[in-house]
Parts: structure tokens; sequence; C-alpha cells
């Protein structure tokens, strides 16, 4: 993107070991915990819920059931709003068409994040606690198969929290303008909401159930 200093991608590849968690035949469809999707969710109040304690299964399938459920329900809306607001307000109000833009790069690459971690690492992550349910070890891959993909989930979370930070600031942290209508108003509202959530989401992920993830497998390496 320009002027950011990322590179954009658009593929949904990352790079794992095929051999990973296969040697004890564990399929993906054997350890796998269907994922359900919850409709009715909105992101606040956020309490503390003692998320460190959580088994990680559990935690995964919060985070599945509630973030990644809140953002698909969430973006398409805000991706209209979003265009609205630049036909609406456009001309007075420039910052509008940079904030369309990097919305549109947050969705593309919010929603490919989230197919990563459900097709690919969740479910490596229930292999390794099928694993552990049955007391390991990995037998026939001595090398990581997690750190990649986590890896390529932090880079990813990265480049979303970017682009939130240059909203935020082209917004002046989403302060509705004087000449502003409801619809604007609701649609920085929904914003917010949203980077809110994305940071617990993002915080969930980063501090707790990857490091802990990593910890298990260096445990049967
Ligand atoms: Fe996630
Ligand atoms: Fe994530």
């Amino acid at each position: 993107m320009e002027g950011l200093g990322y590179s954009y991608k658009l593929d949904v590849q990352i790079e794992v070991q095929s051999d990973c968690y296969f040697s004890l035949k564990l399929s993906l469809m054997e350890t796998s915990s269907p994922i359900q999707m919850t409709a009715n969710y909105h992101p606040y109040p956020e309490i503390d819920l003692h998320y460190q304690d959580w088994p990680l299964d559990l935690l995964m399938d919060y985070i599945v059931n509630k973030h990644h459920a809140y953002v698909r329900k969430t973006l398409p809306h805000l991706l209209d709003l979003s265009a609205k607001q630049v036909s609406a307000f456009g001309l007075s109000h420039r910052e509008l068409h940079q904030v369309n833009q990097l919305l549109n790069k947050i969705s593309i690459e919010l929603t490919m994040h989230l197919e990563r971690e459900e097709v690919v690492l969740f479910p490596l992550i229930h292999q390794l606690l099928a694993i552990e349910a049955i007391g390991g070890p990995l037998v026939s891959h001595p090398r990581s198969c997690l750190r990649n993909p986590v890896a390529t989930m932090e880079g990813d979370h990265g480049l979303i929290v970017h682009f939130f930070e240059e909203i935020a600031r082209l917004t002046n942290h989403y302060e509705i303008p004087a000449d502003a209508d409801d619809s604007y108003a609701v649609f920085y509202t929904y914003l917010q909401e949203l980077e809110s959530d994305l940071e617990q989401h993002v915080h969930l992920e980063n501090d707790i159930l990857f490091p802990k993830a990593i910890s298990l497998e260096e445990k049967y390496l």
C-alpha cells in the first residue's frame, strides 16, 4: 500500500510442514471441533473473564464464535456505510476517501486472515491438544509445526492494526464533524467498535493462545 511501508498480499497460503501432526494418524476431521457461528454479538461490554485460565480449545471456540463472527457480520455493513459517506461528504471531507480505501484493505486482509486461522492454524492446535490428551509425543517431526503459521498470523495482526492506526489518525480518533449527519456518526461509531473488538481479539491470540500453544508444542518436540 502506498505510503504505509507495507507490501500488500492477496494469497491465503501459509507455510506449514506437510507432515505436521499426521504421524499419529489424527485427521483434521477427527480432532477439530466444528465451527458454529453466532449471529447476534455486540462487542461491548468487554470484561476480564480470566481468559488466561481457559483451556485452549474453549478459547479458540470463543474467538471464532465471538470475534470472527462479529467481524464477518459487521464488515459488509461498514463497507456500505463507508461508500455512502464518500458519496455524501467526500468533497468536504477528503479524508473519507482514504478511510474508505483503508477499510477495503482491512476487509480483504481480515477476511483472509480469519480463513487462515480457521482452516490451518486452529485445526493444528486442536490436533496438538488431541496429542496431549493421549500423552504425545510427536514422533516424526521434531521441528515446530506452529511457529511459521503463528508468525504469519502475528504479521497479519500487525498490518491490520497499522491500517486502523492510519484510520484513527485520519479521523482525528473518530471525531464526528459538526456538519455530519446520523449516518456519518453511525459509521464512525461502528468503525471505532470494530477497532476495539479487534484489539481484544488480537490480545487473546497474540498474548494468550499463540504463546500457550507454542509452549505446549515444545513439551513434545
Ligand atoms: Fe482470530
Ligand atoms: Fe488473528
